[in-house]
This record gives C-alpha cells, sequence and structure tokens, in this order.
C-alpha cells in the first residue's frame, strides 16, 4: 500500500471496535455503566487481579506445544505491546503519510528511538501546527485490521489513524475523514475482549499501568493458574481436581457463554468488567441482546447469535467447539468439511440426498462469506465492505458455486 492514497470519506465505524460508536461522528460512543467493582461482585469467589495471572509461560513448561501452535492464533495476537512485529503499518518515510480529504490535515508516523508515534499535521506549510502521540497498545491480530491507543498518564484513548490490512493506514472507525481527533476513551469492555487483564481504576479509561497482561492468554479461558501449577510441581497434590478449569467439562450452555462473553455482541456490563470467570452463568455478568427471530443479524461480531439460527444447533448437541479448536489457527475448508460429515454422515439419512458428494467443500455453500454492513469504508468514493463467514447454517440460493 503506497503512501498518499486519498481515502474520500467517512470510515463507518467496525461495530466490534467500538460498537456504539455513531455513523461518521467522531464523538466518542456512549460509555456503558461501569459498576463498581468491589461491592458488585456477583459471586462468593473475589474477582480475579492482576497478580492472579503467571502468564503463558507458567504454562509452557508442561504444555509447549498447545502455547507454541496457540501463539499463533488471533487470539493470542488480538492485543501487543508496540514494537516492529506487532505494528503492521508501514513506517518507511513516503508510506508513513496519511492524507486525508482535508488538505490542511495529514498525518505522519515516526519511529524514534524505541518508540513510534502518531503525529497530526494541522494547517498550511510553513504555517502547520503539530500534536504527537506515542503508540501505547496495539489492538488487533492484523487479520483484517489494527487500531491504537496511547496513554496520557493512567488513560488510554484511541489514536487517530488505524490500519487496515487491504488497505494500509486508514481514519479509525468511526472518525470523520479531515479531522484530528484525540478524545475518544478506552473502555473496559473493549479490552475485556481483547486482552486477559486491565486494571481498571476509574471509569471510562483509567487503568493501572503496572496492571494489565495483553493478549488472550490461556488463562483468560482456563482462569488464574496458580493452584494448578502448585498442583502440578508439588510431588504430593493436595486436591483430587485439577485446580484449572477446563472447558471440556463444561455443559453445552457455559461452553456456548465462554465463547459468547466475547462472540455475542458488545451487551452491556451488569457486573464489574474483568470479574467473570469461564464456567459461570454469563447472563449474571452481561446483558446480551435477546435473541430476536425476525431481526436483521450482520455477519460481524454474531457468531452465537448466528449459529444459534441454524438447524444443525438446535437439533444437535452442537457447540463452537465441534467444529473450533481454540489453541491452533484453522483455515482449511477441507478439515471444517470433515466436521460436517462427523453428522452428515455418507450413506445415512443425515447425508443429503440430492448431487452432493463427501469430497466437496461444505463450507463455501452453507456457510458463505457475506458482507457486513457493520464495517463500511467510503474509499475513493466506492463503499469498500468485508466479507465475514457467516455462521447461520443453511441452504443459500446464491451460495457460491451453485449454479
Ligand atoms: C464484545 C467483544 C468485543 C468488543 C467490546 C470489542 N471487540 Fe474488537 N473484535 C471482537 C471480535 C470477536 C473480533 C473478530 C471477529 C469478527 O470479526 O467477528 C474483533 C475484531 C476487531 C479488530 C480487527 C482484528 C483483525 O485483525 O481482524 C480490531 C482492530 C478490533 N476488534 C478493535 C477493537 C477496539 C479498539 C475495541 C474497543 C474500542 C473493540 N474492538 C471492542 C470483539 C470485540
Ligand atoms: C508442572 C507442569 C504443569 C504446568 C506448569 C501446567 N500444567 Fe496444566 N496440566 C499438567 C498435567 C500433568 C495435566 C494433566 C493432569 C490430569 O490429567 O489430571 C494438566 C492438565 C491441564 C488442563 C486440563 C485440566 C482438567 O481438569 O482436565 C488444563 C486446562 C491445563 N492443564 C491448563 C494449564 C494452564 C493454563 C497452565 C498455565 C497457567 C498449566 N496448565 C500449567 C501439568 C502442568
Ligand atoms: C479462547 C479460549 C481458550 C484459550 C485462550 C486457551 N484454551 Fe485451552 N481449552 C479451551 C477449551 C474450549 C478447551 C476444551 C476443548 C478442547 O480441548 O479444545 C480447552 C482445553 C484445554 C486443555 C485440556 C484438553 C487437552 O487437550 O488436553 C488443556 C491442557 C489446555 N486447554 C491448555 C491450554 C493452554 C496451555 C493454553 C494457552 C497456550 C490454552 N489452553 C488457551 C479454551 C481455551
Ligand atoms: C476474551 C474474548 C474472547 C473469547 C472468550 C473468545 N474469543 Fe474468539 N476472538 C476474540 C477476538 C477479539 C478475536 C479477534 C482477534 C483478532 O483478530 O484480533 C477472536 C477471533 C476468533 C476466531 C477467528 C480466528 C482467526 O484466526 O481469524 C475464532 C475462530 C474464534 N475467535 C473462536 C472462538 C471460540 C470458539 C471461542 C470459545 C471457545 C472464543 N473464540 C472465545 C475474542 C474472544
Ligand atoms: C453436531 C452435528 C452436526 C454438525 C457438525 C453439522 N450439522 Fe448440519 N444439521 C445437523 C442436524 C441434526 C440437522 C437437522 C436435520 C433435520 O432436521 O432433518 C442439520 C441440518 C443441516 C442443513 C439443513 C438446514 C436447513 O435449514 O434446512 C444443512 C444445509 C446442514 N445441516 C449443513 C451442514 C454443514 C455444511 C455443516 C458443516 C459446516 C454441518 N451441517 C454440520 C447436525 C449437524
Ligand atoms: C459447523 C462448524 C462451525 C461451528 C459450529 C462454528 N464455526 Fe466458526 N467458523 C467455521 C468455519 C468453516 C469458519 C471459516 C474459517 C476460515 O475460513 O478461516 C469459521 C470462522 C470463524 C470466525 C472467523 C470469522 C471471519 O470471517 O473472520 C470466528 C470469529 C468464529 N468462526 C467463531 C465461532 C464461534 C464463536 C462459534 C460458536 C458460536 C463458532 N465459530 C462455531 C465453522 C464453524
Ligand atoms: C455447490 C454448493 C453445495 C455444496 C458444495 C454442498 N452443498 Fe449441501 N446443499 C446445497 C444446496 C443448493 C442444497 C439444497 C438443494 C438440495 O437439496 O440439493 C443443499 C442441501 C443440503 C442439506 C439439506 C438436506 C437435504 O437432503 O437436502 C444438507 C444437510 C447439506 N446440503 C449438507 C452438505 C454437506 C455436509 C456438504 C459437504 C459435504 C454440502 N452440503 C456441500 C449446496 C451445496
Amino acid at each position: 500500500m503506497k503512501a498518499g492514497h486519498i481515502f474520500g470519506g467517512v470510515l463507518i465505524p467496525l461495530a466490534a471496535w467500538v460498537a456504539s460508536a455513531q455513523v461518521g461522528t467522531p464523538k466518542p460512543p456512549p460509555l456503558p455503566p461501569l459498576p463498581n467493582v468491589t461491592t458488585q461482585s456477583n459471586s462468593k469467589r473475589p474477582a480475579p487481579t492482576r497478580d492472579d495471572y503467571l502468564g503463558d509461560a507458567a504454562c509452557a513448561k508442561c504444555h509447549e506445544e498447545k502455547v507454541d501452535s496457540f501463539h499463533q492464533t488471533a487470539h493470542a495476537l488480538t492485543s501487543r505491546l508496540p514494537d516492529k512485529q506487532s505494528i503492521l503499518g508501514n513506517f518507511t518515510p513516503g508510506d508513513n503519510i496519511f492524507a486525508t480529504s482535508n488538505p490542511e490535515l495529514s498525518f505522519r508516523m515516526e519511529k524514534k528511538g524505541n518508540g513510534f508515534y502518531q503525529t497530526a499535521v494541522q494547517g498550511m506549510s510553513p504555517y502547520t501546527t503539530e500534536r504527537t502521540e506515542q503508540f501505547g497498545l496495539v489492538i488487533g491480530s492484523g487479520g483484517k485490521g489494527q487500531t491504537y491507543l496511547f496513554w496520557k498518564g493512567d488513560e488510554l484513548f484511541q489514536l487517530p489513524v488505524s490500519y487496515w490490512t487491504q488497505l494500509g493506514w486508514v481514519n479509525s472507525p468511526g472518525y470523520r475523514d479531515g479531522i484530528a481527533n484525540f478524545d475518544r476513551p478506552i473502555i473496559p469492555r473493549c479490552l475485556e475482549c481483547h486482552a486477559t487483564y486491565f486494571d481498571s481504576t476509574a471509569p471510562p479509561n483509567r487503568y493501572r499501568k503496572a496492571g494489565f497482561v495483553v493478549g488472550i492468554t490461556c488463562e483468560k479461558c482456563h482462569g488464574p493458574g496458580g493452584n494448578h501449577v502448585e498442583r502440578e510441581t508439588s510431588k504430593t497434590p493436595v486436591t483430587s481436581d485439577s485446580g484449572i478449569l477446563n472447558p471440556a467439562k463444561f455443559p453445552r450452555e457455559r461452553q456456548m457463554d465462554l465463547c459468547a462473553w466475547c462472540h455475542a455482541g458488545h451487551g452491556t456490563p451488569l457486573l464489574a468488567t474483568f470479574s467473570y470467570l469461564p464456567g459461570e452463568p454469563l447472563d449474571h455478568y452481561l446483558e446480551l441482546p435477546k435473541p430476536d427471530a425476525n431481526a436483521e443479524v450482520d455477519v460481524h461480531g454474531s457468531q452465537v447469535e448466528l449459529l444459534a439460527r441454524s438447524r444443525c444447533f438446535q437439533s444437535s448437541s452442537m457447540t463452537c467447539l465441534t467444529c473450533h479448536d481454540v489453541h491452533v489457527a484453522q483455515h482449511d475448508p477441507v478439515s471444517f468439511s470433515r466436521q460436517c460429515l462427523a453428522c452428515h454422515k455418507p450413506d445415512t439419512a443425515m447425508f443429503p440426498k440430492h448431487d452432493h458428494d463427501a469430497a466437496s467443500n461444505c463450507i463455501d455453500c452453507h456457510m458463505p462469506r457475506q458482507d457486513t454492513n457493520l464495517i463500511v469504508f467510503d474509499w475513493k468514493g466506492k463503499k469498500v465492505r468485508p466479507q465475514v463467514r457467516t455462521h447461520w447454517i443453511k441452504v443459500y440460493s446464491t451460495a457460491a458455486g451453485s449454479n
């Protein structure tokens, strides 16, 4: 992606980035209430704190293979500290300028020493004013894109220029082209979905700077690992249970809750963000939009809702884990098709009766990629809508490959 391309318009929000942002307005989204952490804990147990999280290195000693493969996944990479690997945007002079449609506003991205900086340059040369902020955190694996955060004291804000993998530097989602906005606070729910832990000291956006764990780590889904590690390293284990959560042993609803924590929309926190632990009923912590059979569901960020509409899901005990092993990066349609055949077995009544070959790719016809209306770019006068895989498994008349 060459610098100097002009993105001729407004970048409308990617819902999951800033779920409640208004289209085309640079104003921060309305903030969901953040209940008091200490008084509003629902369960008997205390909410986990930063010190309860040991980090993946503590698991690698005994689960090395799982850690290595997991570190290649989008979950592990979804938030990182800024460095040459984690920031995908280009800092090479010439490619490091993002010009807006406003001739009096451009942005410059620079590396100085160990730091990475974003500068808004306003006005006409030589009468320009500048504002510079340092990249503090990187959000997004970059499969689709990344957005960047900066610290002002202990407050976290979004940087105005993001990176979209197909286009390069772009206006951050929900930001109006041609305006430099450094004022959007980063609320805890954003970090709850994209990181393991942040010690939120005061809403909407104050955090303890030594109190966070970036990336979705092993303990996000398995719970703090201290008891388990102690048990596995002591000669005479005192407890009979493993001391760690294994979602394979959860009932179906709790397995779905684990993924719904982050894959069923933004929702409204009912209890302190970062206090939920897998295995507990999610609806005590988070109010998710009520499923409405007639409502339009966008393919982006609503895998739980869409899957729940599928007959496969309704007529079996399917969960997300039927097809996904979150410890490895999976993108091969052939191996996903094998999961379909596990239920729709050839030579049984479950296998489709007409014109079906067991060796075909079931995915592109029955889970086609669809445009999302929640991520729309006005790009050089054209509307660009990225495609997301739908999780409503059914017969599509216009599916790829059908004729
Ligand atoms: C409810 C959980 C949730 C919240 C809140 C949320 N996100 Fe996301 N975000 C996701 C999920 C899930 C995906 C990817 C799956 C999809 O596209 O459906 C995603 C995708 C992204 C991506 C693209 C990553 C890539 O490379 O594909 C970025 C960047 C991102 N989010 C940033 C943010 C930022 C910044 C915030 C807060 C201001 C935020 N998100 C709030 C869950 C969330
Ligand atoms: C000292 C070695 C050791 C360390 C360190 C360790 N584990 Fe384990 N883990 C084991 C062994 C051995 C088992 C199998 C125990 C069994 O089946 O009873 C196990 C089992 C598990 C299970 C399945 C538990 C169950 O109830 O079925 C999970 C999940 C797990 N480990 C996660 C982790 C995570 C996450 C970490 C890092 C926080 C970690 N482990 C650190 C040795 C270790
Ligand atoms: C996004 C959630 C998630 C994350 C992150 C995660 N796991 Fe798991 N883990 C699961 C689920 C769900 C299961 C049960 C189904 C399965 O086995 O895939 C599981 C099962 C396990 C098991 C027991 C089953 C087995 O195969 O022996 C171990 C051990 C384990 N995970 C270790 C880890 C380690 C180590 C990490 C970090 C490198 C990690 N997990 C990260 C969700 C997660
Ligand atoms: C703590 C929040 C969280 C939880 C819990 C979670 N996810 Fe995710 N998941 C995300 C985010 C955020 C992304 C997007 C990461 C990115 O690209 O930056 C994502 C991405 C994914 C992807 C796309 C991976 C890729 O390579 O593009 C799959 C598949 C997925 N999640 C499945 C699951 C399943 C299945 C579960 C339940 C076992 C689960 N997730 C639990 C937050 C979560
Ligand atoms: C856990 C078992 C299971 C898995 C895995 C599964 N299905 Fe199904 N599927 C079912 C059941 C049960 C039905 C309902 C059959 C009935 O009611 O006659 C069904 C129905 C369907 C239907 C008809 C839907 C409709 O609306 O009429 C299609 C198409 C389908 N499955 C395709 C797939 C594809 C493609 C995959 C893999 C991506 C898949 N299924 C994976 C169990 C499964
Ligand atoms: C019947 C099989 C099946 C089930 C069940 C399933 N998925 Fe998927 N999922 C897929 C396939 C196939 C893909 C496409 C993978 C690819 O092309 O890289 C996918 C992709 C994804 C992606 C990436 C979407 C994108 O386009 O970027 C996410 C996120 C995801 N799944 C989450 C979930 C969650 C959460 C659940 C449970 C609510 C779930 N999946 C249940 C088959 C399944
Ligand atoms: C070229 C597109 C295409 C591919 C590939 C495809 N399907 Fe279908 N499928 C359809 C269409 C169209 C229908 C509805 C018309 C029909 O019954 O033939 C259908 C119907 C079904 C049904 C409904 C039950 C029935 O008997 O009609 C199931 C279940 C199903 N497919 C499963 C699968 C599985 C499993 C695979 C992978 C082995 C697969 N499909 C591959 C297009 C496809």
